[in-house]
């Protein structure tokens, strides 16, 4: 793989750094659940790591303390393979476990900034190492688009970290040259029940995606989604022959608002900082590497690239802070303006938050426009207690936010002829494997 230079965006800015490793739906109704992967560190891990290795002199030899490594890669091997989670995860499970567990890995991935996120970024690389290089027999306990999910591998551990110490020095030089980027097309499904009322409304939709990554957003309109659930219920939209089929479990007792057609989308343009060009083959490899390598958000993936490249849509490349008021100003009239965030305005500051909602305020004495915001809740950890929208969390919610770990918070403020109405729709797992609806 080509090494792409790493272009600098603003601290504190989501760059595709996932606060939380998606967790797909697909084969999650079908496939036999996998024991979970104990979590806990081990006893010889924690004394190793407790304290920042050392190069002998007294200074810390590495970025990030391999501890903290260590920490975040079993997170995310639990995150990804919870008690339940369908056997088609075991992959993932096992790239972050045995990152967690060796420590010639750590001070690999240690090497990494800490706000690089050394554990995801360390695992893209190798499986974007694993994919390119195709070592046998490693390659086959990886996915291949269309094909079921291999079966788990007794070796796989052994033979993974042998690859990887193997070629630690390209291991080394991705980590240095790329950024942890994820587009996860599976958010749409979150979108859609939020799009409810546009749709209803009858009008064309202008839609205009903040932190469009590789825009695969932007085509929620040529996807398919089943929505599974409360209980037996189904709802089904979109094209019979779409590639792209979205599955979510919906979770809880109230059914999401799915309208009986897609909306009508009369105009589409991402913003990002770093638009990602599919067009690029060393881009599309990056991002399929950043992909958790279970089949259901593989495939997802792969063919929503394939109607992204069949279909350009604009992008405009520049801080949201920054441009959003001219791309607005330069859509027609006519169509509802529809603006999306998708796990990108969390990553504001409190300040940039204010600046945004300032800038929509502005723009929206003039204009209709639907805000739809799939954000965890802000501050990012413990302390997390609002929305990105600023509408009030429920106390309930934030205590399931600390307790369960991060979902996103699907939200809305319509704005018409100059009045302002916000909801909070309901929640979501970051992969789309899950929604539940709490707006009544
Ligand atoms: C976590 S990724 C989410 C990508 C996509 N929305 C999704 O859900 O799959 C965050 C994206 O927002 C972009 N981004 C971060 N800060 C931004 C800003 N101030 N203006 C525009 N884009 C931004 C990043 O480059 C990245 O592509």
């Amino acid at each position: 793989m080509e090494s792409k230079p790493i272009v600098p965006v603003r601290t504190g800015s989501g760059n595709c750094a996932e606060a939380s490793p998606s967790f797909s739906s697909s084969n999650l109704r079908k496939s036999p659940s996998i024991a979970p992967t104990p979590i806990k560190m081990h006893a010889d891990s924690r004394r190793e790591y407790a304290r920042p290795m050392s190069s002998g002199d007294g200074v810390n030899a590495h970025a990030t303390d391999p501890a903290v490594v260590a920490q975040q890669a079993a997170a995310i091997a639990a995150a990804w393979s919870p008690p339940g989670a369908p056997m088609s995860w075991w992959l993932t499970a096992a790239q972050f476990a045995s990152l967690r567990d060796d420590r010639e890995l750590l001070a690999i991935a240690a090497e990494i900034a800490p706000d690089r996120l050394p554990a995801l970024l360390f695992s893209a690389a190798a499986t974007s190492l694993v994919l390119k290089l195709s070592p046998h027999p490693l390659r086959d306990c990886f996915p291949h688009p269309g094909v079921p999910q291999p079966p788990i591998a007794a070796d796989f551990r052994p033979q993974y970290r042998a690859f990887c110490l193997d070629h630690r020095e390209q291991l080394a030089e991705l980590c240095a040259t790329h950024r942890y980027q994820m587009n996860e097309v599976g958010r749409c499904a979150d979108l859609l029940p939020a799009l409810a009322p546009a749709i209803a409304e009858g009008r064309e939709i202008a839609l205009v995606d903040i932190g469009t990554g590789a825009g695969l957003a932007l085509h929620l309109d040529r996807y398919r989604y089943k929505f599974h659930g409360p209980g037996d219920s189904e709802a089904t939209v979109g094209p019979e022959d779409g590639e792209v089929v979205i599955e979510t479990e919906v979770r809880g007792s109230r059914p999401a608002p799915v309208a009986p057609a897609l909306p009508r989308i009369a105009h589409r343009v991402g913003i990002d900082v770093e638009p990602l060009d599919l067009n690029d083959p060393s881009v599309r490899a990056w991002l399929a590497a950043c992909i958790p390598q279970e089949i259901g958000a593989v495939t997802r993936f792969h063919h929503a690239v394939e109607v992204a490249i069949a279909n350009p849509a604009r992008t405009v490349r520049g801080d949201a802070l920054e441009v959003l008021p001219g791309v607005l100003a330069g859509i027609e009239e006519g169509p509802l303006l529809c603006l999306i965030d998708t796990y990108v305005n969390v990553f504001f500051t409190t300040e940039d938050l204010t600046r945004f909602r300032a800038v929509l305020d502005e723009f929206t004495a003039q204009r209709d426009l639907d805000w739809i915001s799939i954000d965890p809740l802000v501050p990012l950890g413990g302390a997390a207690n609002r929305t990105v929208l600023d509408l009030p969390a429920p106390t309930a919610l934030v205590e399931r936010n600390r307790r369960e770990g991060l979902f996103g918070v699907i939200g809305r403020i319509q704005y018409r002829a100059n009045k302002q109405s916000g909801a909070l729709l309901g929640i979501a797992h970051p992969g789309a494997a899950w929604l539940e609806w709490i707006q009544t």
